[in-house]
């Protein structure tokens, strides 16, 4: 078991324990070594922090809540920055009802159909917080958890470790599951995110992130113009509750081929069941590649009005791709503009939803003495 940070805290007790500002923060060549502030404080009393960091032009600024990125910042063509990820301003805006802005996502990211699934013979039923089904954890996932975090500088690299124990029984998943997340800014500026995790009894894992993109900037309005490409053949169709029917559809002359870039509001008026299902697209798509050892470049996202571009890499062999459809105006931002229908998308790196019930998907299963490991990396362009 190495994980770390007191191999990631003592079990129940993890949520009481405060972080602490470590060493390890030399500076790092180019780079600026995490910075710590006061963000807020929780209505039970937690002080929650913010986290600066810095590196090869990429400004992160991560919430040891539900380890958030409340800001990216990228330069455009002419290296102008801009804030490019959808988010609050405040804890209480991040408590009050964040569509999951910027967080880590446990323990199964994406949905469960009705929250249960068998498991060596045993049924479960964890929490439900999305109609008949579960999402993203359920009620009180990892999103919603305060992480304990560790900065890190190792040679040109800067970034901070994130930690959390998840209880046996935490939102009905079996096994007490000991987390670790690395965020790493490289000299490159490319945002790196190495997911570790152990547990003491079979359960099942999916963790994720769920930043939303606007390369033009968070306030800058609809993300229709962005360009996507997304290396995938596939996708799984879902019921009307986002639940994969277990069928790997063909993409090839349906509103879902993005094998070539194409802008994100090409087809997404076209009458097709599925995008009437999402009221948009909200569907996992099942890159080519499949599940690698290392990562491999699945996605390009590019605004053309700025010319940023995000290139995905992933060890993961799925990818939802969520265009902001249920964000409908009634929140303000960061920016102080309010966001509507579209206004960022989500690239989430995943193992298929609902496949603890789907035996044909790649398995989400970990058990004892296996150590669950995933890597998704963030290129930025212009
Ligand atoms: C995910 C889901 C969407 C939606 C968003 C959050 O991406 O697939 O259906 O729930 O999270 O609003």
């Amino acid at each position: 078991m190495e994980l770390n940070r007191r191999t990631v805290i003592a079990g129940a007790a993890a949520a009481g324990i405060a972080a602490t500002t470590l060493g390890g923060t030399a500076q790092a060549s180019g780079g600026r070594a995490p910075v710590k502030k006061p963000f807020g404080t929780l209505a039970d009393g937690t002080k929650i922090s913010s986290w600066s960091l810095a590196n090869g032009g990429t400004r992160l600024k991560v919430l040891d809540y539900g380890g958030i990125v409340q800001s990216l910042e990228i330069p455009d063509r002419h290296g102008r920055y801009r804030n490019v990820s959808l988010g609050f301003d405040t804890i209480e805006d991040y408590v009050a009802g964040s569509p999951y802005f910027g967080a880590l996502i446990g323990r199964y990211g994406n949905r469960i159909g009705k929250g249960r699934f068998t498991l060596d013979g045993k049924a479960y039923q964890v929490s439900v917080n999305d109609g008949e089904n579960t999402l993203h954890g359920g009620a009180q996932g990892f999103d919603k958890r305060v992480w304990d975090v560790e900065p890190f500088a190792e040679g040109s690299d800067v970034g901070l470790y994130l930690y959390y124990t998840s209880v046996d029984g935490e939102m009905g998943y079996p096994g007490t599951l000991r987390v670790k997340v690395t965020y790493t800014l490289t000299r490159q500026g490319d945002w790196r995110i190495d997911y570790e995790a152990t547990t003491d009894k079979a359960t099942v894992v999916n963790l994720t992130s769920h930043v939303y993109w606007n390369l033009a900037g968070e306030d800058s309005g609809s993300i229709h113009d962005h360009e996507l490409r997304i290396a995938a053949s596939r996708y799984t169709p879902v019921d009307s509750g986002l639940i994969p029917t277990g069928e790997l559809a063909k993409a090839a002359g349906t509103p879902f081929d993005f094998r070539r870039a194409k802008a994100v509001g090409e087809d997404i008026r076209v009458a097709h069941q599925q995008l009437l299902y999402g009221q948009g697209f909200d569907h996992n798509w099942v890159l080519d590649k499949g599940v690698t050892a290392k990562p491999v470049a699945v996605a390009t996202l590019r605004d053309p009005s700025s010319g940023r571009s995000l290139t995905i890499s992933t060890t993961e062999p799925g990818l939802q791709f969520y265009s902001g459809n249920f964000l409908d105006g009634t929140l303000v931002g960061s920016g102080g503009t309010v966001y509507r229908q579209g206004d960022g998308l989500c690239l989430e790196t995943q193992h298929f939803p609902d496949s603890p019930n789907k035996p044909s998907f790649p398995s989400t299963v970990l058990r004892p003495g296996q150590t669950y490991r995933t890597t998704t990396i963030h290129s930025f362009g212009r």
